[in-house]
């Protein structure tokens, strides 16, 4: 008797199969190939930034992680954002601005933290940092982790401008495409 289920699950599958769009869940293979999928900078010169699974791309609720490569010189902003984030250095190396005196109004001078190659961190969750390929010869390339996406990021002018004057970017750059077709989600 089972061979007659099969035309149902075949029935079943195209059904899924049509919803597929370039932003929806649907329609990824499991395993894909990172060099396949597509990478951008955003407008943000020097970056290469590849949304490996995705909040806005994928419909995951809890974590996204990221493959991103700086060139020499390239940086992120000076921001903060309600998530936790971790980083796995891939390749390359550069330094990590991180201001966590955030008890003041504003960050501060931030500490530096060289980061090299295999080395790991995390930015305790509304600490201000920025990663900046500091290395004049060599890519940076790091795996990042977020949670809670997609990311509200508020972004500083410099380390001296109050918590209270910055600016929140939100979708994010690399979820501006997709976020109309994403669920919602609430905040905390
Ligand atoms: C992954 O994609 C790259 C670039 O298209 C290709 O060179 C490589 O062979 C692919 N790897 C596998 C295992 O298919
Ligand atoms: C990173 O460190 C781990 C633990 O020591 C080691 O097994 C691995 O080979 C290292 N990877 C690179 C790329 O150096």
């Amino acid at each position: 008797m089972a061979f007659l289920w099969i035309p149902f699950f075949i029935a079943l599958h195209f059904s899924t199969a049509v919803e597929s769009s370039h932003c929806a869940v649907n329609g990824f293979p499991i395993v894909r190939n990172i060099s396949e999928i597509p990478q951008d900078n955003y407008g943000r010169q020097g970056l290469s930034h590849i949304t490996v699974a995705g909040s806005a791309l994928h419909g995951f609720k809890e974590i996204e992680v990221w493959l991103q490569t700086f060139a020499p010189g390239a940086r992120t902003p000076i921001h903060r954002h309600s998530c936790e984030e971790i980083f796995v250095v891939l390749k390359g190396s550069g330094t990590l601005y991180l201001a966590s005196n955030s008890h003041k109004n504003y960050p501060g001078s931030p500490q530096e933290f060289p980061i090299f190659k295999n080395s790991t961190f995390f930015v305790p969750v509304n600490d201000a940092h920025q990663v900046w390929n500091t290395n004049e010869h060599e890519d940076l390339q790091v795996l990042v982790v977020i949670s809670r996406p997609p990311v509200k990021v508020f972004i500083y002018g410099d380390w001296n401008m109050p918590h209270t004057a910055t600016r929140l970017k939100f979708p994010y750059y690399w979820d501006e495409a997709c976020y109309q077709t994403s669920p919602t989600k609430d905040e905390l």
